[in-house]
């Protein structure tokens, strides 16, 4: 199965991304994210963790039920989004789960279980061979309730990869099918990352029969690049969430993992069905219902990501986009992109914001705008378009109409 090329896109906004601290989301809000992922082309969607609370488990049934059927937009997907519901390696937690997921027309168990020995030692109290017999009787119980099987070795950045290589082998006997290696702490380098992936998906017996699949954290801010490294490695499933939100730092960003791939076709020889054009609104109505702020300079879906203030840099966007732009704004859903003008900005700037309010000046009288312009900044953070037309419309210099 690591063979193939399709790139799986897992996302996790609305559990993991659910642990941001501070953001709580109510079965409505949900619904709506949940829909505009599966408008996105989400292939899998994690709706939440059924055993949490009661409105946890309500909110994953109602997504079962009225997200998991919908097909707009999914015609490249060709089919409806997968929904999972997460659980631990416990037969209340699967078998809730199993309950809560069971109207959907696709769906998954997401069994997790703890290998790193720090885990095993100070928080499950258990040794090694108690941990592979309990991953594997719980992934035959979710695997006698549902055919579809995610497991997950909760703090694999940090486990031993050969006693990863024992648990994940007897799990894909038990009926696994997905393999998800999570970087629980943020902790691994790009390097390493790679290298445990690809030690996995050549040393894991049956490795061939399931995907593998990545799952980082941004403590270091190393998620999207640790993804990546764990696709060159053969993994073929990605989970991440919206504006990389999620537990502490957060997680691996769905839009900066896409938008590396589509502009390194060469490196990242694998194809998915997101659509690129969606990410800017989807991005907007998370940060919307859950009242978490995206940084400007965020990558990609920042207010920041496609704004130029440099004379430079605005010299150069206004002759060829592509001089410092490495992608369209509108491939990814941005519109309405304005210069900004700043002390940063040149002549050519002002001179084109000018021209699009209706001002048309001989150089001479340009120059002057330009002074006024450039000393406005000095005593003004924000120079705002009333601002520039101000300048303009001080010199009286002539508006064409
Ligand atoms: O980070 C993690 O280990 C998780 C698991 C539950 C997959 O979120
Ligand atoms: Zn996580």
């Amino acid at each position: 199965m690591a063979a193939t090329n399709k790139l799986i896109i897992f996302d996790t906004s609305l559990r993991d991304g659910e642990q941001t601290p501070g953001v709580t989301l109510n079965t409505e809000e949900k619904i709506i994210i949940a829909t505009q992922l599966s408008k996105l082309g989400v292939d899998v969607l994690e709706a939440g963790f059924p055993i949490a609370s009661q409105g946890d488990f309500e909110a994953v049934q109602r997504i079962a039920r009225e997200v998991g059927p919908l097909m707009e937009g999914r015609e490249k997907v060709g089919q409806p989004m997968t929904i999972c519901g997460l659980a631990r390696a416990t037969e209340g937690d699967i078998k809730r789960c199993a309950e809560a997921i069971a109207d959907a027309p696709r769906k998954r168990i997401h069994v997790f279980l703890a290998t790193s020995d720090l885990h095993l030692e100070h928080k499950l109290k258990i040794d090694r061979e108690t941990c592979v017999k309990r991953a594997v009787a719980m992934v035959t119980l979710a695997k006698s309730l549902v055919d579809d099987i995610e497991f997950s070795p909760e703090d694999a950045g940090r486990s031993d990869p050969d006693f990863l290589c024992q648990v994940l082998g007897a799990v894909i006997e038990a009926g696994a099918t997905t393999l998800n290696i999570p970087d629980t702490v943020g902790y691994n380098l790009p390097h390493e990352y790679g290298k445990l992936i690809k030690y996995l998906v050549d040393h894991v017996k049956g490795a061939d029969k399931v995907t593998f699949s990545t799952h980082c954290h941004n403590d270091l801010g190393l998620a999207t690049a640790n993804t990546l490294a764990g696709i060159q490695n053969g993994a073929r499933q990605v989970e991440v969430t919206i504006n990389g939100i999620g537990e502490r730092a957060g997680n691996t960003a769905m839009e900066e993992v896409v938008m590396a791939i589509h502009t390194h076709p060469a490196l990242f020889p694998v194809h998915h069905t997101i659509n690129t054009e969606l990410f800017y609104p989807t991005s907007r109505i998370v940060a919307e219902t859950s009242g978490l702020v995206v940084q400007r300079n965020k990558a990609i879906v920042g207010r920041n990501a496609f704004l130029h203030e440099s004379g430079i840099h605005q010299d150069g966007v206004l002759k060829n986009r592509s001089t410092y732009e490495i992608m369209t704004p509108a491939s990814v859903g941005v519109t309405d992109i304005a210069l900004v003008l700043g002390k940063h900005s040149g002549r050519n700037a002002l001179r084109s914001r000018g021209a699009e309010m209706g001002f048309t000046l001989n150089d001479v009288a340009f120059q002057r705008v330009f002074e006024d312009f450039k000393a406005l900044c000095d005593s003004k953070k924000n120079v705002s378009d009333d601002d520039v037309r101000a300048i303009f419309e001080k010199e009286n210099h002539p508006i064409v109409a």
